[in-house]
């Protein structure tokens, strides 16, 4: 089969490495791609989020079977609903169920709705209203941009001067744009160590009638060690996650998995594609903090490496709602993520920076933010590449990440020394 997968950055590398492991992809094609990328696939020059562009390319394209739509943005406009209308087989939720991420109003009303665990909120599209309960309320508080926002739009406010300056900024500076026109407002959950509590990120396979929980993950979101600095896409991620138990992996089975599937096909917006659900164990039990459409990213780079079935059968017994028929296997021992960023990110940074590869021995380079200018390899956004390793725990895992780290290299690279460090002691 010929497999075509929509996304620039790691996790579409990811994907594409997972992909190629498969006995039955011949070619694999990559909408628009990175350096990366284009060793192992086609990189195809269309804009995804031109709807029309896309679907003109697959009209005319019809040696490739099978699309897989990977970024939140594509999937909110409809693409993988698109495709489908042409005729096209694909991998990703269609519109009306990608609105799990793409509205926290949404996702919150359909917790509250249906009783899965999560933080207490309310939702308003008027700012007075809005100022007033943030301020009946008091800190810490937290408040999210309804919209898809580059992961930027929540602001866990710790006193009440940062939630009333945050509140302007989301709903009447416009700071993440229509995004904030509506804002969710919510309790600052604690956790058993910390507060916030301490958050795990399990990614899920699902046809809308099984769902089946891949191994889990962490990610490290701050731009620097010790969580200093400003959120990032993520700098980092470690698999598996220290807390994680069997009891607990039962536990938001029963209480969050399957009840957010089923409310999802009692709405009439069955939900199909790989689910993400953030979770943060708390003084009251686990709950959800968000929902994503789709891979995570950098989750995906620890999780997939770790796959020991073949992606595309996984990918296709979802589309045609077999999953249970599916023995999903993996890999025993961990993986680890470093994240090489441009310096500055995630503010501004600058690009075309030749990078130097050497020796990083059985480590897996995942491109991100790279591009090939004049033969030479170089930067082109914010997160460059991801070192990823497996070992036997974390800890083995990251010796080996930051050895590889060492033979890298571009001006100003930037990284975190302390990926795989956090929730050590479970
Ligand atoms: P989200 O984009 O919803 O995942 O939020 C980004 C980050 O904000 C999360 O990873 C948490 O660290 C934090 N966060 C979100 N909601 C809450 C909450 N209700 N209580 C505490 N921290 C939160
Ligand atoms: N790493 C968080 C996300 O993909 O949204």
């Amino acid at each position: 089969m010929n497999v075509l997968v929509v996304g620039n950055g790691g996790r579409e590398h990811a994907i594409l490495l997972a992909l190629k492991k498969s006995k039955r992809v011949d070619k694999l094609y990559c909408m628009k791609g990175n350096a990366g990328t284009a060793e192992i696939a086609e990189n195809v020059d269309v804009d995804y989020m031109d709807v029309e562009a896309v679907k003109n390319y697959a009209l005319s394209h019809p040696e490739i079977d099978y699309y897989v739509v990977a970024p939140d943005d594509p999937l909110a406009i409809g693409l993988v609903d698109e495709l489908e209308s042409i005729g096209k087989r694909c991998f990703g939720p269609r519109k009306d169920a990608a609105i799990i991420e793409a509205s926290k109003a949404f996702s919150k009303s359909l917790m509250q709705k249906y009783g899965i665990p999560t933080a207490e909120a309310q939702t308003f599209d008027n700012y007075d209203k809005a100022l007033q309960y943030v301020r009946e309320k008091g800190a810490p508080i937290v408040l999210k941009a309804d919209g898809l926002a580059l992961g930027k739009g929540v602001l866990v406010c710790e006193d009440l001067k940062q939630a009333e300056d945050g509140l302007k900024k989301i709903m009447l500076d416009k700071s993440f744009g229509k995004a904030g026109n509506v804002i969710v407002i919510e309790e600052c959950m604690k956790g058993l160590k910390y507060t916030p509590g301490e958050e795990v990120s399990v990614l899920a396979f699902t046809d809308g009638k099984t769902i089946v929980p891949m191994i889990t993950s962490c990610d490290h979101k701050r731009a620097y060690d010790n969580d200093k600095g400003l959120n990032t896409g993520g700098m980092g991620t470690f698999s598996p996650c220290p807390f994680w138990t069997k009891e607990l992996e039962e536990e938001v089975l029963k209480n969050i998995m399957i009840p957010t599937i089923n409310a999802m096909n009692a709405e009439s917006r069955t939900f199909k594609g790989c689910l993400y659900f953030g979770l943060m164990r708390t003084d009251k039990g686990i709950k959800v903090v968000e929902y994503n459409s789709r891979f995570g990213d950098p989750e995906t780079q620890v999780v997939l490496p770790m796959l020991k079935t073949d992606l595309l059968d996984i990918f296709e017994a979802v589309t045609d709602e077999r999953l249970s028929d599916i023995r999903i296997e993996w890999d025993d021992g961990a993986c680890v993520c470093v994240v090489l960023a441009s310096g500055g990110y995630p503010l501004s940074y600058a690009k075309g920076k030749e990078i130097t590869l050497g020796d990083t021995g059985d480590t897996l380079i995942v491109h991100a933010g790279t591009a090939v200018k004049d033969n030479k390899l170089v930067t082109a956004g914010g997160r460059v590449l991801g070192v990823v390793a497996k070992g036997k725990d974390v800890e083995e895992a990251r010796k080996k990440a930051y050895k590889a780290v060492d033979n890298i290299s571009f001006e100003n690279m930037q990284y975190r020394m302390d990926i795989g460090l956090k929730y050590r002691k479970g």
